[in-house]
C-alpha cells in the first residue's frame, strides 16, 4: 500500500483535534510531539498492548527528552471500573503529575475510555492523546471525546464527555489484533454505513473478506471513511442531544447483552452485532425495513463472522437491563431503529410487546 496519512480534523472550535490515520502514524514523531508540552508524559496502557507499543511511543518521547511514566493496567471490560481507575490515579498523583501532563491512552476501547476518563478528573482535567489500537478503538472509541467507566448495574454508566487533543490512528497496530477482536471492530465500521452512509454499506457488502484478511488499503478506507462519518456526527452534536444518539444502533440491546452476561464474556462489538439485529428486526415490524433489507443486514454480519443473535437472558430482563440505558427519557425507552439501510432514527413508537417480540426472535 502507499505510504499515505490522511489527516481529519474534528471541527469543535476550541476543542478542535486531527485524527492522523494510516500505517506508521506512530512512527511519525513529528505527529506527536508538538502535543507535549511539558518534559514529562504519561501513557496509560495494559499488560497485553504495553509489550507490544508502549516501547516505540516510550522511545520517540525519550528521545526528545520527555520523561515518561507508564501505566500499565490489568486487561479486560471486566478491569473497567472504579478500582482500575484508582490505579491511575495513585500513579499520577505519586508522580506528581500537573493539570498540564499530557496522558497518552495506548490501547483499544477500554483503555481509550478508562485513560480518556482519569484524564477528565484529574486536577479537573489535564490533556489527553488517544493512541488507539484495536479496530473498534481506530473507527470509533478513539473520536469524539465519550470516556467511562463501567458500574455493576450498567454499562458505561460512569463517565464524562472530554475531548482528546489529538489521534493517532494506526492501521499497522491491527497486525497484532486477535481475529476475534478485529471482527467485533467490524461490527462499528457496519454501523455507520447502516446509520448514515448507505454508499458505505454497498463498499462493505463487497470488501468484508478484504477487511477479515487485513488488507491495509481496504483497512485504511474502512478506518478513514468511519472516523469521517464519526467525526461529523460529533460536530453536528458533541453532547448527543440528537443525531449522536443514531451512532448507538444496536447499542441497547448489545449494553443489555453485556451487563447482563457480565463484562467481558461477549465482546462490545459482538454484543452490539446481535443488538443491531434485534433493532433491524423490530424496525421490520414496525413496517419500516423491508425483509430483504433485513436479510441484507444479517448477511454481511454473518460473513464479518458476528452473532446475529443475543443469547437467551429472556425478554423480561433484557428490558429490566435497557432501562437503565442513557437514552431513557421521562422513564420512556428511546430506541435507535432503521428506516432503510443508509438511515437512522430515534423513537419511542414501538410497544413493549413489539420489542419483546423482536428480542424473542432474536435470542437463542
Ligand atoms: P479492548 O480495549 O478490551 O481491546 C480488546 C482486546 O484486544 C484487549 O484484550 C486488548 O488488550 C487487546 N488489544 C488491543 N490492541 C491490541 C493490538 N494491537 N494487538 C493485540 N491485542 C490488542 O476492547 P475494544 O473492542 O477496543 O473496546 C471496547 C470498549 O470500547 C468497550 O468498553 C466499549 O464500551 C468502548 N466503546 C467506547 C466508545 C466511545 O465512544 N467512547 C465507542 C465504542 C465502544
Ligand atoms: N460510540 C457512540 C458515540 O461516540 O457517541
Amino acid at each position: 500500500m502507499q505510504d499515505l496519512t490522511h489527516t481529519l480534523n474534528v471541527a469543535l472550535d476550541e476543542r478542535a483535534y486531527s485524527i492522523h490515520v494510516g500505517c506508521g502514524v506512530l512512527s511519525k514523531p513529528e505527529l506527536l510531539l508538538p502535543h507535549i508540552k511539558q518534559k514529562k508524559a504519561v501513557i496509560v496502557s495494559n499488560t497485553t498492548v504495553a509489550p507490544l507499543y508502549l516501547g516505540m511511543l516510550r522511545s520517540t518521547l525519550e528521545n526528545a527528552g520527555i520523561s515518561v511514566l507508564p501505566i500499565v493496567l490489568p486487561d479486560g471490560e471486566a478491569f473497567k471500573n472504579w478500582e482500575t481507575l484508582n490505579l491511575i490515579f495513585d500513579a499520577l498523583l505519586g508522580a506528581h503529575c500537573e493539570r498540564n501532563t499530557m496522558l497518552i491512552a495506548l490501547g483499544g476501547g477500554v483503555i481509550g475510555d478508562m485513560g480518556g476518563f482519569a484524564a477528565s478528573c484529574y486536577q479537573r482535567g489535564m490533556p489527553f492523546i488517544q493512541v488507539p489500537t484495536t479496530l473498534l478503538s481506530l473507527v470509533d472509541s478513539s473520536v469524539g471525546g465519550k470516556t467511562a467507566i463501567n458500574h455493576p448495574l450498567g454499562k458505561n454508566m460512569i463517565g464524562a464527555f472530554y475531548q482528546p487533543k489529538l489521534v493517532l490512528a494506526d492501521i499497522s497496530t491491527l497486525d497484532t489484533l486477535p481475529d476475534r477482536e478485529l471482527k467485533a471492530g467490524l461490527a462499528e465500521v457496519i454501523k455507520y454505513g447502516l446509520i448514515r452512509d448507505g454508499e458505505f454499506f454497498v463498499w462493505l457488502e463487497s470488501n468484508i473478506e478484504k477487511l477479515m484478511a487485513r488488507d491495509k488499503d481496504a483497512l485504511a478506507f474502512a478506518v478513514h471513511r468511519s472516523c469521517a462519518n464519526k467525526a461529523e456526527v460529533v460536530v453536528a452534536d458533541e453532547r448527543e442531544t440528537g443525531e449522536r444518539a443514531l451512532l448507538n444502533l444496536g447499542h441497547t440491546f448489545g449494553h443489555a447483552i453485556e451487563t447482563g452476561l457480565g463484562y467481558g464474556e461477549w465482546l462490545h462489538g459482538e454484543a452490539v452485532a446481535a443488538g443491531t439485529l434485534i433493532a433491524a428486526e423490530l424496525s421490520r415490524l414496525l413496517g419500516w425495513l423491508i425483509a430483504e433489507d433485513v436479510s441484507r443486514i444479517e448477511k454481511l454480519f454473518v460473513r464479518a463472522g458476528l452473532p446475529v443473535a443475543g443469547p437467551a437472558l429472556g425478554a423480561g430482563r433484557y428490558l429490566e437491563l435497557m432501562r437503565h440505558d442513557k437514552k431513557v427519557l421521562d422513564g420512556k425507552l428511546r430506541l435507535v431503529l432503521l428506516e432503510k439501510i443508509g438511515r437512522a432514527v430515534m423513537s419511542d413508537v414501538a410497544t413493549e410487546s413489539q420489542i419483546i417480540a423482536a428480542i424473542e426472535s432474536r435470542s437463542t
